[in-house]
């Protein structure tokens, strides 16, 4: 049997330049530096260092397995290293992501997010790595199942023998910690009952139902809930195996097409239109907005990164931007009006305990 390869994208913001708007280059190239030294020590085959707005995001293959130690102490001590260069240039929330002093062999929990999956490579492998920024991790909810489980999206679900009998989702519970999977299509309806509600159901994964072979693997998990406070939108990320027994590199792009709402946006409190940029493009300015997704692609050659191409440079994602600016100047209109502005339980930022405490007792039965 061949080697497997392990393919870990691990991202956290360690300062944003300007603001929350974007990265510093000296963070990507301290970035680069320290993955060099580990790809010439032999610890990683190859890496990409990229970034979405203000998020740092490194894209690593090796032959470690998931959740391995070494690796993710390496992302880890990236992370502080950028830290210092962004602290040493006083950028924008240094560190902001780094959530514990303490690394103790798994990043899982402490800030950063997590996307890893282990495969045996085929003969060819296009993989296609997306990235957002300013966005909560149910935000893939929607594209996924538009990918493995739409016919009107993928008509490799009908048309291509090995992809006919569907996929397998994993979706996560992000509030009880809780799992379930789901045979799509025949559970499709139970399964939309949940992760129509993006904010507490993720889609974890996705596996190939005939043969179990990994498909997709996202973050899932919600910053706010691990710090028990606002330390930031999620901003996750997600891996997708293309072609063959996986939707075509067309059909998993396809459902960017619609810049379709998301949480996240102006301090993480706000409805907003997930925009399909390139990479230079991946600026959040309006509002902190409106909230952006990057893909970025690649063809593995025997765990080596051969890229990548910058998908959503493609004057085809032209009117999507343009839709998504019109949706995000109507919504902008609501001010701090719902739906615009998130509900109550869902912002990242609220004052609501200390002006209901201090109108506590202006506050009168009404008379029934
Ligand atoms: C949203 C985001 C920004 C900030 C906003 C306020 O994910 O990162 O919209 O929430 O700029 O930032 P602070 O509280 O750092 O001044
Ligand atoms: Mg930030
Ligand atoms: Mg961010």
């Amino acid at each position: 049997m061949a080697e497997k390869v392990t393919f870990s994208v691990i991202k956290a913001d360690v300062g944003g330049y300007v603001g929350h708007s974007s990265m510093h280059p000296a963070l990507i190239e301290e970035a680069e530096e320290k993955l060099g030294d580990a790809k010439r020590e032999g610890t990683l085959i190859d890496f990409h260092v990229t970034r979405v707005g203000d998020d740092l995001e490194l894209i690593m293959t090796h032959r470690k397995g998931e959740d391995n130690a070494e690796i993710h102490q390496l992302a880890w001590d990236v992370f502080l290293a950028a830290t210092e260069v962004a602290k040493s240039l006083k950028l924008y929330g240094a560190g902001q992501d780094l959530l514990s002093d303490a690394f103790s062999g798994n990043v899982k929990g402490m800030g950063p997010g997590v996307a890893e999956m282990e495969f045996e490579e085929r003969e060819s492998e296009p993989i296609l790595v997306f990235m957002a920024d300013k966005t909560s991790a149910g935000a893939w909810n929607m594209p996924l199942v538009k990918m493995f489980a739409d016919p009107f999206t993928t008509i490799g679900l009908v048309i291509s023998p090995v992809m006919h009998e569907g996929f397998r989702f994993e979706v996560h519970d992000a509030l009880e910690s809780k799992r379930i999977y789901f045979d799509c299509p025949d559970e499709l309806y139970d399964m939309l009952v949940f992760i129509g509600a993006p904010a507490r159901y993720m889609i974890k994964g996705v596996q190939h139902r005939g043969t179990g072979e990994v498909g997709a693997v996202s973050s899932t998990q919600r910053l706010s809930l691990i710090a028990g406070r606002y330390v930031g939108k999620d901003d996750p990320v997600l891996v997708v195996r293309c072609q063959g027994a996986f939707p075509a590199v067309g059909e998993v792009l396809e459902p960017f097409a619609f810049p379709h709402l998301v949480e996240g946006w102006m301090r993480g409190s706000h409805h907003g239109p997930l925009m399909p940029v390139s990479v230079p493009q991946s600026n959040p300015s309006r509002f902190d907005g409106p909230p952006r997704v990057v893909c970025l692609g690649f063809q593995l050659c025997n765990g080596s990164l051969v890229g990548p191409r910058d998908m959503f440079d493609d004057v085809s994602f032209d009117e999507t931007r343009r839709q998504a600016n019109v949706a995000g100047e109507y919504l902008r209109r609501h001010g701090p009006f719902e739906p615009h502005r998130l509900p109550l339980d869902e912002m990242e930022y609220t004052t609501m305990p200390q002006v209901a405490k201090r109108l506590e007792g202006r506050f009168e039965d009404l008379e029934e």
